[in-house]
């Protein structure tokens, strides 16, 4: 459903350090879009997740031989097309001659690969207003100037006061933050981190976006107390849910948005 009206919501407004003894509902981001039902990281799998209600959607982003930034979590093309080689060897009009849906099942086939532009025109005429948590792949492989890039264009779409961007590449967090100091970042990591809100106050993050093992009820506190928003990646489970619900986790980011979806009493 498209929306009528210019969109109002702000990722960075979402909750003020304030607020953060006040509880609110945990977010369901859907990781990849709806991935556990439809091809990952195709305009279909972020449609399907937004139907059903997400209040955020995560997806990765890389550069085409021709500069376009594309969505996709490779580097290469294999696992989720019918072709092989690297993003960054292929351009757009290759990329988009490939099928993103024949590997997850027959009915998928046709779906193409997505370019960043196309998924942001999708959400920002969405009819009601959802964060794009979107992951700079930028790493292993180098794309110079990805995250300003991506992030030029997500104005070019206003939405970026719904936009975070994360990666795990923190060096590349804080080169953006100095090109863009307004843009709400966010550092992913696997394992426990020292003192995450102090790491995240001196990125300049809003955010950290930990795997779901990588914390526990005290971080969660302690991040809240310094105005720093947890959003868990990983949670693909029902009892690690409600765990970190429970805990105040400000947002799950789950292959499996239509079951974590379903454990919460929604308004
Ligand atoms: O944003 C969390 C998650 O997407 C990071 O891991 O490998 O799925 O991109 P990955
Ligand atoms: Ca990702």
């Amino acid at each position: 459903m498209m929306k009528s009206s210019q969109n109002s919501t702000s990722f960075s407004r979402r909750r003020f350090p304030s607020q953060f003894n006040q509880p609110t509902q945990t977010e369901i981001w859907a990781h990849r879009g709806f991935s556990s039902r439809f091809p990952e990281n195709t305009l279909p799998a972020f449609e399907a997740a937004l139907e059903i209600g997400v209040d955020g959607l995560e997806l990765d982003i890389h550069r085409s031989k021709d500069g376009h930034i594309v969505v996709m979590h490779d580097y290469q093309v294999r696992r989720t097309t019918n072709a092989s080689g690297y993003i960054f060897e292929l351009t757009l009009d290759e990329l988009k001659s490939l099928d993103a849906g024949q590997w997850k099942g027959r009915h998928f086939i046709g779906y193409e690969i997505p370019t960043l532009a196309e998924v942001l025109s999708l959400v920002s005429h969405w009819n009601s207003p959802v964060t794009l948590n979107i992951e700079s792949k930028s790493g292993r492989i180098t794309y110079p100037d990805l995250e300003s890039d991506a992030w030029q264009l997500v104005k070019e779409y206003h939405m970026e006061h719904q936009t975070v961007l994360s990666s795990f590449n923190h060096l590349a967090l804080q080169q953006f933050k100095q090109t863009c100091p307004d843009a709400s970042v966010a550092p992913l990591y696997w394992e426990g981190l020292v003192d995450s809100w102090l790491y995240a106050e001196r990125l300049g993050a809003p955010a950290v976006h930990p795997f779901k093992n990588a914390f526990n009820h005290e971080v969660v506190k302690a991040c809240h107390q310094h105005g720093i928003r947890v959003h868990a990646f990983g949670v693909d489970d029902v009892r690690t849910a409600r765990r970190l619900i429970a805990w105040g986790v400000d947002a799950l980011i789950t292959n499996h948005p239509d079951v974590l979806l379903g454990i919460q009493a929604r308004p």
